[in-house]
């Protein structure tokens, strides 16, 4: 089995102004450890008006996280309004950029077809997408979450080169787990995490879904971390809520030493 290094990402949604955002990204630093960034990749989402702000203090104070960003236009440019380049990510420095979320494709209409164009857009600008998939509570009970995650898989890879498939990070988000305080247990989670990566291995064969990072994310907390991220598909979390919290963040990232 590849030796996938996990990756905890915050995404902190349409919260905290640049200001909180330094603070948080301040106390974060005192809590998390070398040891701890030997373990595990860390990745911080702000929202687009933050991320100047976090990458100057991510940079002069030389912290080893991640910039990430929640979003982006597939376009280079032109008359979006409203809408940031990839390019624009990339120039300050972000290296992970989430496509695809739920909140996303339900509250804005985005498709598998935008999101497939997000992500070869992301991957045309260097940076690495966190491509999201997951099911709906009604789709689960109808026994469809598979399929479901299948498709969105398949589409979101389309055009994209094997190489660029293996450094790729997947998250795998329920829906019905989101925000709800509602987790999936660690047994669903793995098992939605392992049918991730037998889509990644039909469409680009063992290598790239043994390399292939999958990440579990919907109401994961310090008490539920580590018994998620044992699991042998689960390579990381993309947390929410507790992304907001310094101490919880950190316990996050800290699973490994929880009881
Ligand atoms: P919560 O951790 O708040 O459930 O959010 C999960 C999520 O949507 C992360 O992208």
């Amino acid at each position: 089995m590849a030796d996938r290094k996990p990756i905890i990402s915050g995404n902190w949604k349409m919260h905290l102004n640049h200001f909180e955002a330094l603070k948080l990204v301040q106390e974060l630093s005192y809590l998390v450890t070398e040891d701890d960034i030997d373990a595990v990749d860390v990745s911080l989402h702000p929202p687009f008006t933050d991320i100047r702000t976090v990458q100057t203090v991510l940079e002069a104070d030389r912290l080893p996280f991640h910039l990430g960003a929640q979003h982006c236009h597939f376009e280079a440019n032109g008359a979006f309004t409203g809408e940031i380049a990839p390019s624009m990510l990339a120039k300050l420095n972000v290296s992970y950029v989430i496509v695809g979320h739920s909140e996303r494709r339900e509250v804005f209409g985005e498709a598998d077809d935008m999101v497939n164009k997000k992500v070869l857009a992301i991957l045309g600008s260097n940076m690495v997408p966190i491509l999201c998939c997951g099911e709906t509570l009604a789709e689960r009970d109808a026994n469809q979450a598979v399929s479901k995650i299948d498709g969105q898989v398949r589409a979101g890879l389309t055009g994209v080169t094997a190489e660029q498939a293996a450094d790729m990070v997947i998250a795998y988000e329920p829906i019905w787990a989101i925000g709800t305080g509602r987790t999936a247990s660690a047994d669903d989670a793995q098992n939605m995490c392992a049918s991730v990566r037998a889509t990644v291995a039909d469409v680009f064969g063992a290598e790239v879904a043994d390399s292939v990072r999958i990440q579990y994310g919907g109401s994961v907390k310090p008490v539920n971390a580590k018994e998620l991220m044992i699991q042998p598909d689960i390579d990381g979390a993309l947390v929410g809520g507790a992304s907001l919290d310094a101490d919880s963040f950190a316990r996050i990232v800290q699973y490994r030493l929880a009881d």
